[in-house]
């Protein structure tokens, strides 16, 4: 039967490691037991300051596109889903068809912070029903570390950046994607901001440099860990009664990466056990809307994703945003 089908996956995060302890070393008040105890991190990907994310998003792309065995001009759709475009205008998704070199596509980007990859999949997946395009590409890229305040160790902390992508087509054969859902709550969006670039911030001033509002903001954390647990479950639980998969039979959870204790949470709550959780967070942080994505491809490459298994990848982030999306590889 033709339905959406994954021909391909891929993702590239910088080389650049930052441990906690270098963190310490520069002079944060933290501490390895601290960081890694309360979120699971130990360390992550910093990239070049003269890297964007389009040139994340490409390396992703191409990887992606050679496990399809796709030429970038075979591609019709690229959405590109991040919160640290290049610039906000040309969007993301712009510069990456560009340097891809695919006139023949339409490239925009979506913003839906950490839940970005799945939005984007989610969008993606009706153009493909409904035979506007054939081949899309989905990519979700992210150069957090340069929009953290690097004195805020509540926030800075948490955060990495990479990218990782999918190539999607209409098809008869390959892993499937078999649904995805997607949730927004603007009227409680408040605690997690990245104001810069938008037009409660511009023009920039050196009273607004100085202020900060450019920074990734986060306030009363322990409250955003607590709506991201409710929020991942039911997105786990969404996905597979739409798919009439009870929870015990799907074989790999790979989601957000936000914070190991939050899936711990879920594993107690829900009867997962832990091994189920596919998580990349102790080597890469949270890098939002890049996360599931980059998890994806490597749980693919390393073989633990195996040929008719079932994976659910829910997701939670700024805005609020909430979803998941459902395969079966
Ligand atoms: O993709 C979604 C994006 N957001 C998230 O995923 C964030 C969700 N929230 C969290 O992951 C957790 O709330 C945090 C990891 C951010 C914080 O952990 P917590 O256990 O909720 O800590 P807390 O905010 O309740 O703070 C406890 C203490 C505070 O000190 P006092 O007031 O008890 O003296 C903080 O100042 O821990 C202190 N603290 C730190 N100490 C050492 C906060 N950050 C640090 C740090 N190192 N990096």
């Amino acid at each position: 039967m033709e339905t959406i089908r994954i021909l391909g996956t891929g993702s590239y995060v910088p080389p650049n490691i930052v441990t906690n302890d270098d963190l310490v070393r520069n002079g944060l008040d933290t501490s390895d037991e601290w960081i890694a105890k309360r979120t699971g991190v130990r360390q992550r990907r910093v990239a070049d300051p003269r890297v964007a994310t389009s040139d994340m998003a490409l390396e992703a792309a191409r990887r992606a596109l050679e496990m399809a065995d796709m030429a970038a001009g075979q591609i019709d759709l690229i959405i590109l889903a991040t919160i640290t475009p290049d610039t906000c205008c040309p969007s993301g998704a712009n510069w990456l068809q560009g340097k891809l070199n695919a006139p023949q596509a339409v490239s925009f980007d979506v913003t839906a912070a950490c839940s970005g990859f799945v939005f984007a999949l989610n969008i993606a997946e009706q153009f493909l029903k409904n035979k506007t395009f054939r081949k899309a590409l989905v990519v979700g890229g992210e150069v957090m570390t340069r929009v953290v305040d690097w004195n805020d160790r509540g926030t800075c902390v948490l955060w990495g950046d990479g990218a990782g992508a999918a190539v999607l087509s209409i098809g008869e054969s390959g892993p499937e994607l078999l649904s995805t859902h997607i949730h927004s709550d603007g009227a409680n969006g408040q605690n997690l901001q990245l104001p810069g670039g938008g037009s409660r911030t511009t023009p920039i001033t050196h009273h607004s440099v100085d202020k900060g509002v450019h920074h990734l903001i986060m306030i009363e954390g322990n409250m955003i860990f607590r709506v991201a647990v409710r929020y991942f479950m039911d997105s786990i639980k969404e996905a597979a009664e739409h798919n009439r998969i009870p929870v015990d039979q799907i074989d790999w959870f790979i989601p957000h990466q936000a914070n190991i204790r939050m899936f711990q949470n879920i594993s107690q709550t829900m009867n997962i056990p832990m091994e189920k959780f596919y998580l990349t967070l102790h080597k890469y942080g949270n890098i939002s809307a890049a996360s599931c994505a980059i998890a994806l491809d490597e749980a693919v490459r390393d073989g633990s994703v195996r040929s008719g298994q079932l994976i659910s990848m829910p997701v939670f982030g700024g805005g609020l945003t909430w979803g998941g999306a459902m395969f079966r590889w």
